[in-house]
């Protein structure tokens, strides 16, 4: 009796529970709109929204080689098969009004002359700018960004990039990649923001925020997509699209948290990491794309899968035995679209699994409602249409000149003995190397192209880093000799020769364009005729200035005594010549700190939150360059460092203070960053973790007092039970140089 009293409470309960959420969802006109589409909706029209194909679908190539729409294949597309999304540039960059015209077309299509009039969501990778829009505001990559260690000024970028990608009519943006690159050798660790989860949760949450201001629907924002959910970038093996084994507890200490903090951040979308953790392809996986993300994390937008991933559950990662299998496993699992993208094979398989009862449709409705809310909420059913009045407002000086900013406080000096830098302005140089003179080696893979290796497609406004020295030094005093390629010596000889005749050698060594698995490499070592460029030019005496251009770290460690400095460009975008010549010769001050641990060797990498024993009995930690290291031509002292209190029970909250002086005599950007480390713990600690960052702005002289709020939850570590738990001890903070310790009760 007593059970069944109890029983019909918890039914009530749950009955008004419901009864009051209907209420309210249907007060907001965006529930109304999903609610009476879904109803009217054939299974076709479902699952046509589930649809994600790409622009090469519907088009052609025209005489120009040039792909552009082909009205007959796109209204197969749009009005045969109600694909909800349509995706990519079809090979290369676009005009503005080029795309607007594609997106006016489609739009007209999908709003006129579909039954329901519903519009496409048009997506594409905007992933430093909007990369694939000529003339667009091209930012530094995201490992740069995180090295300026300035959220104000990645909120700027966002804010820009958001802008110009829906001033190109495009709503949706494949950005911000959140995988924390613990495997440098993994190609896609120019896309992140390094290896720190803290870092990366604060850039990637900051981005989020300015890409969708909060409201989707204000006509210069889109939606974001934080992606790849979950692991992708730790690869064992070091190759994109491959193994990672990852523990759940490293998963929640780790990868879990940039992700857990762009769903906090309201992040309307998210793609799937295209290979597996632990044995589960992530697009078959139901604990992590529903149980995790949406029961845990309360994510509550659309999951789009990444490029052809559901079909490669049975080409590639054989969890299914056909089509059919892959389908069921990853609709099942929560993925809510397909990026199938080149055919309508996901569409008919889908369709016959509801048909056969394999697929509830209860399923379908609920993947098409969060579709369709997010199309509402971006105001697509209200204007479709490019707004043309944005083009005003694209690419303006002052974009570019945050893109310089951002490019500038990425630089990271990595070395400067004997004060080698600035160089003085009325000097003679070499410039040398294979990235001196190239735009597409500043900017990495997404740059114009998927691959970003068209150099003949790149603005011819913006300058190289030859270019940019050139117009410091008047070209009369510039050497270039490029002296080899990647892989080929062309003129080392030559190099040398010039180099007898000047004050100092530029030397921009690093990588060339790449961009997911063609990035691939076998060996972190930096290329054998660049290493031996270094050395020979060494030879001869005369400085050497070396410039990284590139988009992870590749070791240097036999070139390092050769360099009396070195300077860490990564892939600082189109103002990236300017930004370095800036820095070389003293027009800016460096401030950057490396978002990663840059290793000595090419094999043994651990990062900067290793565990102890990792540098104790025989062990030694000994990377090139520490996480978090950057120089400055001026210095900074650090002094004061405090707590408020002295001792603290769980749940409090406590400050952390340090004065910072610059004690140089140049004006200087310090990041500030502070360190916990617990002493002892159930699961072994890290030797400390970064749990806070500040970028303060000193003048010669000039001090100021960093303040940092803190609760006792920044001390937990994931415990036994996969949970976050205080143990309370001993812990100690630090920052720079200094250090303090306190207990927790
Ligand atoms: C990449 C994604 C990207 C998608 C669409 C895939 O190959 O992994 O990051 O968003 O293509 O271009």
């Amino acid at each position: 009796m007593r059970k069944k009293t109890i029983l019909l409470i918890a039914l009530l309960a749950t009955v008004s529970g419901c009864s009051n959420l209907t209420a309210k969802r249907a007060k907001d006109p965006v529930e109304t709109r999903v609610e009476s589409l879904l109803a009217k909706m054939t299974l076709e029209e479902k699952v046509g929204q589930m649809t994600q194909v790409t622009l090469e679908v519907v088009a052609g190539r025209s005489d120009n080689g040039y792909l552009e729409l082909d009205e007959k294949k796109l209204g197969d597309a749009v009005i045969n098969h109600n694909v909800g999304s349509i995706l990519n540039c079809g090979g290369q960059a676009r005009t503005l009004e080029n795309w607007h015209e594609i997106i006016t077309r489609i739009q007209d299509l999908a709003t006129k002359k579909t039954r329901l009039r519903i519009p496409i969501i048009y997506g594409i990778d905007a992933i430093h700018g909007v990369n694939y829009t000529l003339g667009a505001t091209i930012f530094p990559q995201s490992i740069a960004v995180a090295a300026t260690g300035n959220i104000e000024l990645m909120q700027k970028l966002s804010e820009i990039c958001a802008y110009e990608t829906r001033a190109s009519g495009i709503p949706w943006n494949f950005n911000p990649v959140l995988g924390l690159a613990r495997q440098p050798l993994w190609p896609r660790v120019y896309e992140t923001f390094g290896e720190n989860a803290y870092i990366a949760s604060q850039m990637g949450a900051a981005y989020v925020r300015a890409q969708q201001g909060g409201d989707i629907s204000q006509p210069t924002k889109v939606a974001a997509c934080m992606k790849h959910y979950l692991g992708y970038s730790f690869p064992l093996s070091g190759r994109d699209r491959t193994p990672a084994w990852i523990p759940e507890r490293q998963l929640r200490e780790l990868f879990l948290k940039p992700f857990a903090a762009a769903v906090e951040a309201g992040v309307a979308t998210a793609m799937v990491n295209s290979s597996e953790i632990n044995g589960i392809p992530v697009h078959a996986s139901k604990f992590l794309l529903t149980d995790l993300l949406r029961g845990e994390l309360g994510f509550e937008g659309f999951v789009v899968s990444d490029w052809a991933d559901i079909e490669n559950l049975y080409t590639r990662e054989m969890v299914a035995a056909d089509r059919r299998e892959a389908v069921k496993q990853a609709v099942l699992a929560g993925i809510d679209m397909s990026m199938v993208p080149y055919d309508y094979s996901f569409y008919d398989t889908l369709i016959e699994l509801v048909k056969a009862g394999e697929v509830p449709m209860q399923r379908i409705d609920q993947a098409v409602a969060r579709i369709l809310r997010v199309k509402a909420r971006l105001g697509l059913f209200e204007n479709p249409y490019p707004n043309k009045a944005l083009a005003a407002g694209f690419a303006t000086e002052a974009s570019r000149k945050v893109n310089l900013q951002v490019a500038t406080e990425a630089v990271t000096l990595l070395k400067n003995d004997n004060n080698t830098l600035p160089l003085r302005k009325g000097i003679k140089v070499l410039v040398t190397g294979p990235c001196a003179d190239k735009l597409s080696y500043l900017n990495g893979g997404w740059t114009i192209t998927w691959q970003g290796d068209k150099e003949e497609l790149y603005p011819a406004e913006k300058f190289t880093i030859l270019e940019a020295i050139q117009n410091r030094l008047g070209k009369q005093n510039v050497t270039y000799v490029q002296a080899v390629e990647f892989d080929k010596e062309t003129d080392i000889a030559g190099a040398v020769a010039e180099a007898g005749q000047v004050d100092a050698v530029i030397a921009c060594v690093g990588e060339p364009t790449y961009c997911e698995t063609p990035g691939n490499i076998d060996d972190l070592t930096m290329t054998a005729p660049q290493l031996k460029l270094i050395e020979e030019l060494a030879a001869t005496g005369k400085p050497i200035i070396l410039v990284l251009v590139e988009g992870r770290p590749r070791v240097i460690r036999t070139i390092v005594d050769k360099a009396p400095a070195i300077l860490m460009a990564y892939l600082p975008g189109m103002e990236g010549g300017r930004a370095v010549a800036d820095i070389i010769f003293g027009d800016a001050n460096p401030s950057g700190k490396l978002p990663f641990t840059y290793p000595k060797y090419s094999s043994g990498h651990i990062c900067y939150d290793h565990k102890p024993s990792e540098e104790k009995s025989g062990n030694k930690f000994d990377p090139q360059w520490q996480f978090g290291h950057g120089l400055s031509y001026t210095t900074f002292k650090y002094d004061d460092l405090k707590l408020d209190k002295s001792e603290l029970a769980i749940g409090d909250n406590f400050t952390v203070s340090v004065k910072v002086t610059n004690t140089g005599n140049r004006p200087g950007k310090e990041i500030v960053q502070l360190f916990v480390s617990d002493i002892v713990a159930t699961i072994t600690p890290p030797v400390k973790s970064l749990k806070r960052f500040d970028k303060v702005d000193l003048k010669p002289g000039g001090s100021e007092t960093v303040t940092f709020k803190l609760n006792t939850d920044d001390l937990a570590f994931i415990g036994l039970d996969n949970k976050p738990v205080v143990e309370p001890g001993q812990f100690k903070i630090s920052v720079a140089n200094l250090s303090k310790t306190f207990d927790v009760k």
